[in-house]
């Protein structure tokens, strides 16, 4: 037998900027400013879920004080999709537009992200599936085939959760494969995220749970994830003690400010986690199926999956699990890490069950036998199982989703 005495696993780490940012108070008030400093003169609204807030008529009128010129496009749903993608390039091109701006949570930055895509290459006739981070073909393999995308973005965010802001990798559905597009293009992470926290001040209770434990999965994850990237490991245990300090109460008072403040920064840093490198797991590339096929908010599916992943892959990485306890205040420094592990997991549940999100069986949501296959033949392929800590066969996230049904 020959034996290769070369490291083989990750021999070589890719380490993402995050986007500029300010965050703060009345921090929207910066992006007028913001987009005639990268040129935009001419602004594609971009927002999904904000009617009735006034969220969105607040900023375009921050924009036209700055003699910037607004295009609403409002197409985009919860996970944005790639028809909507391709109708707002249209819009973008019709009305002569020369940057995006988006407002909302993760599914408005990542829209906007993924009509830049389509700017950048063949317009609306892009097939986003061109740009999908594999493993096999690994996907670092063609990103040096891919234009940069540089048409200006100002990333307006609303919400305490989905980092989109200043990441830079887009999520977009693909209705055809039905499966989450998960596009890494150099460039495509926003000009500035612009975290305004009076917005956020604004948001429904589910959403606070919603999106703060979506942030939580973005600062666990990479902390034990088998990327081990130090940067990671000092931004997550951060960001899961801020969370876990601060979630109960933002979800219980919204208008909140210190724990709304907290949980900004606190998701600003998990977010950081993931896109400096860190990668994701498991529980994102198996929530990611479930909020596909059945069209579930993406930190509600990651917060329905977390536990039964997360229990699996905890022989993986008992020490890691301590770690995390720690930062979330639990007195457990005296046992040994596997039994710590076990406590640490009892907690994320206790604290994922006190914002209101118990552990609902996937036939509540008429979650198939099918719908299992082909979760495991398309998760199997996910970018977000490179840096699950434990192997994971397609039999074995099969049985991890049969044992939520
Ligand atoms: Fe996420």
């Amino acid at each position: 037998m020959a034996f290769n005495f070369e490291r083989k696993e990750f021999p070589l780490l890719y380490v993402n900027q995050h986007s500029r940012a300010i965050v703060g108070w009345g921090a929207s008030k910066m992006a007028g400013q913001e987009c005639q400093m990268y040129g935009i003169k001419h602004a594609l609204l971009v927002t999904t879920g904000l009617k009735g807030t006034g969220i969105v008529d607040e900023v375009e009128g921050v924009l036209k004080a700055a003699d910037v010129a607004v295009t609403r496009f409002e197409g985009f749903t919860s996970n944005p999709k790639d028809y909507e993608c391709k109708e707002g390039t249209k819009v973008y091109l019709e009305a002569g537009c020369d940057g995006i701006v988006s407002v909302g949570g993760g599914s408005a930055h990542d829209g906007g992200k993924g009509i830049r895509i389509m700017l950048t290459n063949d317009g609306p006739d892009t097939s986003l599936k061109d740009f999908t981070a594999f493993l096999d073909p690994h996907y670092t393999t063609r990103i040096p085939t891919y234009k940069v995308v540089n048409i200006p973005h100002v990333a307006i965010n609303t919400t305490t959760g989905t980092g989109a802001e200043g990441t830079a990798f887009a999520i977009i559905n693909d209705t055809d494969w039905v499966y989450k597009l998960i596009l890494v293009v150099p460039g495509v992470a926003p000009s500035v995220g612009i975290d305004e926290l009076a917005f956020m001040r604004c948001q429904p209770p589910n959403i606070v749970a919603w999106t703060g434990i979506d942030a939580f999965c973005h600062a666990m994850e990479p902390f034990i994830g088998r990327l081990n990237l130090p940067v990671s490991h000092a931004t997550g245990l951060r960001a899961i003690k801020l969370l876990s300090e601060n979630i109960r109460e933002a979800y219980a008072s919204p208008a909140n400010d210190v724990a709304i403040e907290n949980m900004a920064w606190a998701q600003f840093i998990a977010s950081m986690s993931y896109n400096m490198g860190g990668g994701m797991g498991m529980v994102h590339g198996m929530a990611h199926m479930l909020s596909v096929i059945k069209d579930l908010h993406h930190g509600y599916t990651n917060a329905i999956m977390m536990l039964p992943v997360e229990r699996f892959n905890a022989v993986a990485c008992p020490q890691r699990f301590k770690e995390i306890g720690e930062a979330m205040g639990l007195d457990i420094h005296h046992m040994n890490p596997v039994q710590a592990s076990d406590k640490t997991l009892d907690a994320i549940e206790q604290l994922r069950n006190d914002v209101g999100i118990p552990q609902v069986p996937l036939k509540e949501f008429d979650f198939s036998e099918a719908d299992i296959e082909h979760t495991a033949k398309w998760a199997i392929n996910d970018l977000s199982r490179e840096a699950n800590p434990r192997d994971i066969t397609p039999e074995q996230i099969k049985e991890v989703m049969r044992s939520c049904i």
